[in-house]
């Protein structure tokens, strides 16, 4: 089989140098990576480098090897065009259908999906006329990633950043595998929890779960591959921020409510995949507690925590909002996970079997997605990233 072919777009920003580590990614798992630098894009790292990189040739403008007429080809033959990184000048020439370079033709070429990585100062990432390049690209069925928050090119920091590349690696993943040129879950919100709540009895014990969080993970990436703007509500993860994703970390049930409660009047969904701690400590000890020489330990006495799932369930934030939860069950996994949905009055509940070495921690899941409407779809064993695609197209489905 053909290995698929990327097209590597770079412009002239300092995140160029990061493109390098993407461009490696690309290249070991198999994809045939032409680079196409914008001139500025060399001033930061160099031809050769590229060209050893990706193993083909480079260049910047339509001048050079004409006869094989490149600023048509490169663009046709692309299974995936993905611009890392991408200045405010690239997005606003490629918005306006301009042509006077190689990567520009290219664009206005090339009929597969396109991906943007925007990196540049906050400040010109806020401007209206960046804010609407990337409106009209996105309009048109690109995928332009959130920049990430962090540190910028001098001292200071804020939005802006090139995402992991990493991880803008995995989203060109996800976008050649789906095979789909326009992202579904465009101009949709969806709030995600992950990970396990923990809840404080002094300042360093607490009483947690093994949920590690990588099937909330799993769904926020997966959402953001398909467009959609995602908050994660992350309980004591120690995963890397999926890119684009705003990521908000919570600590405890009651930190997770008011974190959801603040995102959802504006979400198009809510997945609830976060084990949240049914009870808390009724009290707190601001001191460590101390063991005493012939006492017993004093009793731990537990209050129950709200359950932000039933609650966000009964009173919807906004009509038409589908809302997701998750049950993890040992016995008469359909029937308790039928009674659990009605109970939270849902929309969807993704039922896993647990057992001692299922589900936590690991890469893989099975499940079985109930519906509120009788409904039920078998996800067989798999990738935890199958599942969440199939908890998306349940959800898009839902929402018309
Ligand atoms: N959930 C929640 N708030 C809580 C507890 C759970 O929102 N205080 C959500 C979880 O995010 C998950 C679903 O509810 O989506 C799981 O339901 P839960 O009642 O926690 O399941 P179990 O604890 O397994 O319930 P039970 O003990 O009744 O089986």
């Amino acid at each position: 089989m053909d290995k698929p072919k990327v097209v590597l777009g770079v412009s002239g920003g300092i995140a160029a140098y990061k493109a390098c580590e993407l461009l490696r990614r690309l290249t070991e798992s198999g994809h045939d990576v032409r680079v196409v630098p914008t001139a500025s894009a060399l001033h930061f790292v160099g031809a050769a480098t590229w060209s050893a990189l990706s193993g083909n040739p480079v260049s910047t403008e339509v001048w050079e090897d004409v006869h094989e007429v490149p600023h048509v080809r490169i663009g046709q033959q692309a299974d995936l065009v993905v611009v890392a990184p991408a200045t405010a000048d690239t997005l606003a020439r490629a918005a306006h259908g301009l042509a006077d370079d190689l990567l520009t033709n290219t664009l206005l070429t090339a009929r597969c999906p396109v991906v943007f990585a925007p990196a540049m100062h906050t400040e010109m990432w806020e401007h209206p006329a960046t804010q609407e390049n990337v409106a009209t690209l996105r309009r048109r069925g690109a995928l332009v990633i959130e920049p990430a928050v962090g540190r910028l090119t001098g001292v200071d920091t804020g939005k802006g950043r090139l995402p992991d590349p990493a991880e803008i690696f995995d989203v060109c993943r996800r976008v050649l595998a789906r095979g789909v040129r326009e992202p579904d879950l465009a101009g949709r919100h969806v709030v995600v929890s992950a990970g396990g709540t923990r809840e404080p009895l002094d300042p360093v014990r607490f009483l947690g779960n093994r949920s590690s969080g990588k099937q909330g993970y799993a769904l926020a990436r997966t959402a953001a591959a398909r467009g959609a703007r995602v908050t994660l509500i992350a309980a004591n993860t120690t995963l890397p921020d999926p890119a684009g994703v705003d990521v908000v970390q919570v600590g405890t049930a009651v930190q997770l409510r008011e974190a959801v409660l603040k995102a959802a009047p504006d979400a198009d969904a809510v997945v609830m995949a976060a084990a949240v701690a049914d009870f808390r400590p009724a009290a707190y000890a601001t001191g460590k507690i101390k063991k005493k020489d012939g006492q017993d330990p004093e009793p731990i006495t537990l209050v129950r925590n709200p359950d932000v799932l039933a609650e966000i369930s009964a009173e919807r934030a906004r009509p038409g909002q589908v809302i997701v939860g998750f049950a993890a069950e040992t016995d008469d996994v359909l029937a308790n996970g039928r009674a659990k949905l009605e109970r939270k009055g849902c929309d969807l509940l993704v039922v896993n079997e647990v057992g001692e070495r299922r589900t936590f921690g690991s890469e893989e899941n099975e499940a079985v997605v109930l519906g509120a409407d009788g409904s039920e779809t078998p996800v067989p064993h798999g990738p935890k990233e199958a599942l969440a695609d199939t908890v998306w197209d349940l959800v898009l489905s839902r929402l018309g």
